[in-house]
Formats: C-alpha cells, sequence, structure tokens
C-alpha cells in the first residue's frame, strides 16, 4: 500500500473528527501504515480549539490522547491535499462537495459510515447536546469504520 493522506470532517471539528482522527491514527501506529492523518470542521466556530473535554475523556477510557489535536474549518483546497476525505454525515458530505473544485475531486468525499456496512446507522450522530453514552456510542461506530478501512487499504491499496 502506497502512502496515504485521510481527512476526518464533522461540523465543529471538536467531537466527532477529532475522534475519528485519533482511533484512525492510532490503529495506523498500532499497524506499522504508511498514513497520515488530520481533521476539519465544516463550520468555524470552534476554530483554534481543542477537541471537547468529553470527546478527550471518551478516548482516554480507550487508551487514546487526543489533547493535541486543534479544530480548522474544511477547504476547497483540502479536496487536492488529501486522498480520502470522510465525512461524518450526511449534511457534513453535502456541504464538503459544494465546495468541490470539480465533479472528478468531489468523488474524493465518502461517509465514514461507509467503511461499516454491517452497522445499522450511515451518519455518525452529533453528540455535542448529548452525555457520556452518545460519546461512547461515537467511539464504537468510528472503531468499526477506522479498523475496516485499514483492512480495505492493507488489502488493496
Ligand atoms: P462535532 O460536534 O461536529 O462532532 O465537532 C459539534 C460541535 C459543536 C457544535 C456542533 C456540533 N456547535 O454547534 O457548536
Amino acid at each position: 500500500m502506497g502512502p496515504k493522506k485521510i481527512l476526518l470532517v464533522c461540523l465543529g471539528n471538536i467531537c466527532r473528527s477529532p475522534m475519528a482522527e485519533g482511533v484512525l491514527r492510532a490503529k495506523a501506529m498500532e499497524r506499522r501504515l504508511p498514513i497520515t492523518t488530520d481533521s476539519a470542521g465544516t463550520s468555524s466556530y470552534h476554530a483554534g480549539e481543542a477537541p471537547d473535554h468529553r470527546a478527550q475523556a471518551a478516548m482516554r477510557r480507550h487508551g487514546i490522547d487526543i489533547s493535541d489535536l486543534r479544530a480548522r474549518p474544511f477547504t476547497a483546497q483540502d479536496f487536492e491535499r488529501f486522498d480520502l476525505l470522510l465525512a461524518m454525515d450526511a449534511d457534513n458530505l453535502r456541504d464538503m462537495r459544494k465546495q468541490a473544485p470539480n465533479a472528478a475531486l468531489a468523488q474524493k468525499a465518502q461517509l465514514i459510515m461507509d467503511h461499516a456496512p454491517l452497522h445499522p446507522e450511515r451518519s455518525v450522530p452529533d453528540p455535542y447536546y448529548g452525555g457520556d453514552l452518545d460519546f461512547e456510542h461515537v467511539y464504537g461506530m468510528l472503531d468499526e469504520a477506522c479498523e475496516n478501512l485499514l483492512n480495505e487499504l492493507s488489502a488493496h491499496g
């Protein structure tokens, strides 16, 4: 498998996408895969902020530190800078594709849960107004999707 650059995208870039980045980064490191990761938000409300403390706590319960991550807004240039752009939900995907420079580049954007076809939900629910159980649910979905994604990339680049 060649080197891959993967961007994880949600709305605020303080809950779901930094959690997804943390899960993917940890799994890629464990497997020694040549993958670089980043995350971004379709809104800029939280630009510059560290992940939400509840997202950090959920990740820490699973042994993963995401305290180094900082929110930034998604931009059209991300379509050229990354090989794969994974949206957390259908709204994020639509907002990203609207910014795509052309139709071919727009195809780089997918739903992260496209990689977890056996899971009943296609979108990762926004946990911002929820509680610890919602953050745990998000973690479980991301763990399943990222595990499958790395299996796919290992099998056929
Ligand atoms: P995220 O969660 O998209 O998973 O980072 C949210 C964080 C903040 C807001 C919405 C969702 N907000 O409206 O401030």
